[in-house]
């Protein structure tokens, strides 16, 4: 497909990956084979977006919250982001030469050993990559991120590195999982669902949003120019006239 072109473009974009069982049970399928079909859908618009020129896309892959789904469906998604993770290393030299960084926002620890190795290991091998940062949220929650910032800064507090008045916003933003990046200007919500469900809950305070009826395996890139197209129309105003 032909790359769009935008006057204005979000600096970073979110996305929440949201309708994947009825996608599934729309087609009496079991609901492994909807995260299946909304894994391709992430690679498709990924890469899409990154050709677009978007310089930080974060996807919501798996909620904090998640966890509470049947251990046969967490499975499937964890086997998913196995695969995603064996891919990005076989195609490691093909990533770097995109310049694609990979990063992992979420709490590492309660994921498997074999993952975390995966997903340090790509981390570490993409770290010198700046044209396109991509996310990936997994073991993800607002509140845990917030939860952890602040134990780390009242760390500070308790060793005496810092006084409680030293604490800032930008103190409480560089302690979040996306230290150093922009906060997202555009977070796309397919599948009906109108709310946030616990995503980039800080990051998320002067955001725009595009809401879409549609299930995450059915999103195309179409749907992201329209997106993209709305966005371009809004009036930021960040408190201002
Ligand atoms: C999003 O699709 C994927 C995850 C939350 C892991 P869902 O599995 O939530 O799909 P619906 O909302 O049940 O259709
Ligand atoms: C949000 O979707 C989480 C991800 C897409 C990873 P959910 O399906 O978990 O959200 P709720 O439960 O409908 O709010
Ligand atoms: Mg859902």
């Amino acid at each position: 497909m032909a790359d769009k072109q935008f006057s204005v473009l979000p600096q970073h974009l979110g996305i929440i990956m949201d309708g994947n069982g009825r996608w599934a049970k729309q087609r009496s399928l079991v609901r492994s084979e909807g995260h299946k079909q909304g894994s391709e859908t992430f690679r498709k618009i990924g890469e899409y977006a990154g050709n677009l020129g978007i310089r930080y896309i974060t996807f919501y892959a798996f909620s904090t919250e998640n966890w509470n789904r049947p251990e046969a469906e967490v499975n499937a998604i964890m086997q998913l982001f196995d695969s995603f993770l064996t891919e990005a290393i076989d195609r490691l030299d093909e990533n770097i030469e995109k310049g694609i960084r990979l990063h992992f926002l979420g709490d590492k620890s309660g994921l498997s050993d074999e993952l975390q190795n995966l997903m340090d290991y790509v981390e570490e091998q993409t770290k010198n990559c700046t044209k396109v940062h991509l996310n990936l949220a997994i073991n993800y929650g607002g509140r845990q991120e917030i939860l952890q910032a602040v134990k780390t800064i009242a760390q500070k507090v308790q060793n005496g590195e810092i006084s409680v008045d030293e604490i800032s916003e930008q103190m409480l933003s560089d302690a979040l999982y996306t230290s150093g990046q922009p906060d997202p200007d555009l977070i796309i919500r397919p599948s009906g669902e109108l709310r946030l469900s616990n995503f980039l809950t800080y990051q998320s305070a002067y955001s725009e949003f595009w809401f879409s009826d549609v299930l995450w395996p059915d999103f195309t890139e179409e749907h992201l120019n329209q997106a993209l197209a709305d966005f371009e129309k809004r009036h930021r105003r960040f408190g201002g006239i």
